[in-house]
């Protein structure tokens, strides 16, 4: 007999083990909308195979080790909570691209996905034999990253409020394994964040973005609290990474970056600072700007963000500025971008754009009409106010569970306790690595990364247990 499942999308295909398998969408929850655009996050996958009579033949361990692929491609897209998609909106690019050049992902115009941004379309290639067999209908991008969306209101106006992060299927991976940049200038946690609003049919959207030192350097996982930092010390190499970074993000962003550097200023952290501060010099187009943030915000005395960092920075607010626009009509372009850093690009780096965001949201508001005044204040309003704060505090824990598996304030938490805590902590921390190592085989398995019939995915992989077990009987 045959059942019948309704189903809500194709994520893609795969092809593990015994064949190829179809992933399914079995269940989405509903997020919220973009102007008129419903947004869903990927809640329950399915994967069934093409050939289900290969499976069952397959001897135990086949079996098992296809079984655990399937795992971990169901953590990275399920488990996580970070897999989003449309049916009318394209995801894959920001809302200004969006609404000043295409018309979304419409689904009367069925290859509408193929003006899809391959950076951030993380199941591109899932998609690809439908692609080339041209099933436009059943091609739709999912971003991986967190999209929060809210109704609000203020003086009693009720508008839609919301943030939408995704990251970069270039150089995507865990924390200890992808640091810096690639030789192509690609990134690691290179991440777009856009907070919008929508109000009385005007659309209103601020962009950031975030990303690794854009160098070739390296921190791998020992058993150290802080690993070493190492360069690459081809300058030639280094040089041209550098630069096709910045002409890759000067392209995609109106020509104007202004670069924030959150390092530190002494010890490993410096060493990058200073490499990038000599590098950025001779690049045009770029502001840089280097907050020390560690020690100009030392016992959480953030003063020196409001008399130092803001002054520095106020140039680029107003010329960067935000996008808004009604129906065909644009309003004003954001003319440009900040790039936010820190050495994982996750709490420092999270908390300065939220501080910017801020900013940037009581404009985009008073030229909404929700706010009367443009020296309103957010702390007016407190359930927005308490709103944005959740969101953005939930973004830069989402994109530091995504990049390093802990979230962002807990971390710096449990650091603490790291350090106090000898050989037990030792034995998590390295557990944590490991697990690095396995998340990034899941992100690699879904953006096709893996080859699956090579020598060294054959070979059976020890226990993390019975590595750690091995390792702490010195
Ligand atoms: C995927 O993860 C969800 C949530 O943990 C679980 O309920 C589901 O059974 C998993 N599916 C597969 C195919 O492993
Ligand atoms: C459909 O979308 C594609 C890709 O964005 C675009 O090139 C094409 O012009 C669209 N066709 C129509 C009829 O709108
Ligand atoms: C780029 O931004 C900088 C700093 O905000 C500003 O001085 C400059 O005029 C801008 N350039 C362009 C082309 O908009």
């Amino acid at each position: 007999m045959k059942t019948m499942t309704r189903i809500f999308g194709i994520m893609g295909i795969v092809t593990l083990v015994s064949g190829p398998f179809l992933i399914v969408v079995l269940e989405k929850e509903f997020i919220g909308m973009i102007a008129k655009h419903k947004i869903y996050r990927v809640k329950k996958i399915q994967f069934i195979p093409f050939k289900p009579s290969n499976f069952k033949s397959q001897t135990e361990e086949l079996k098992e080790r296809e079984i655990q692929y399937i795992e971990m491609m169901n953590r990275t897209i399920v488990e996580d909570n970070s897999f989003y998609m449309s049916y009318t909106l394209d995801l894959t690019h920001h809302l200004q691209h969006t609404f000043s050049t295409i018309q979304g992902l419409d689904t009367e115009n069925l290859s509408a996905w193929r003006g899809a941004h391959n950076k951030y379309f993380w199941n591109r290639h899932m998609l690809q034999s439908l692609i080339s067999k041209g099933m436009d209908g059943f091609i739709m991008p999912a971003i991986r990253g967190i999209v929060e969306i809210a109704s609000c209101n203020m003086n009693g106006k009720v508008f839609t409020f919301g943030i939408v992060s995704r990251t970069s299927t270039k150089r995507a991976g865990t924390r200890y394994i992808m640091r810096g940049a690639d030789e192509n200038g690609y990134v690691a946690n290179f991440v777009e964040s856009e907070q919008f609003a929508y109000y009385d049919g005007v659309l209103s959207a601020f962009l950031q973005i975030r990303g690794s030192i854009p160098l070739i350097w390296t921190q791998e996982a020992n058993l150290k609290y802080t690993p070493e930092i190492k360069f690459l010390t081809d300058k030639q190499k280094q040089q041209t990474a550098f630069e096709k970074h910045f002409q890759y993000i000067l392209r995609e962003y109106q020509n104007n970056i202004t670069a924030v550097n959150l390092c530190k200023k002494t010890g490993q952290e410096s060493k990058l600072s200073e490499l990038y501060t000599s590098y950025v010099k001779h690049i045009q187009g770029v502001t840089y700007n280097h907050f020390d943030f560690h020690n100009e915000c030392k016992n959480h005395d953030t003063t020196k963000l409001y008399t130092m960092f803001l002054p520095s920075i106020k140039d680029s607010m107003r010329n960067i500025k935000y996008f808004s626009c009604r129906l065909q009509e644009i309003y004003e372009l954001q003319n440009g971008v900040f790039r936010v850093n820190c050495i994982d690009c996750c709490d420092r780096t999270n908390y300065i754009e939220t501080f910017i965001a801020k900013y940037m949201m009581m404009e985009q508001l008073y030229r909404m009409g929700i706010t009367k005044s443009r020296d309103d204040k957010m702390e007016n309003y407190p359930a927005f106010d308490q709103t944005f704060r959740t969101f953005w505090i939930n973004n830069g824990d989402r994109v530091s569970v995504l990049y390093s598996g802990t979230e962002a304030l807990k971390f710096q938490k449990s650091a603490q306790g790291l350090m106090n805590d000898g050989f037990n902590s030792v034995k998590r921390y390295f557990l944590n690595n490991f697990k690095d190592s396995e998340r990034q085989k899941a992100i690699n398995l879904v953006l096709g990364l893996v080859d699956i019939n090579s020598k060294e995915e054959q070979e059976e992989v020890e226990s993390p247990a019975q590595i750690v077990g091995d390792l702490l009987t010195f």
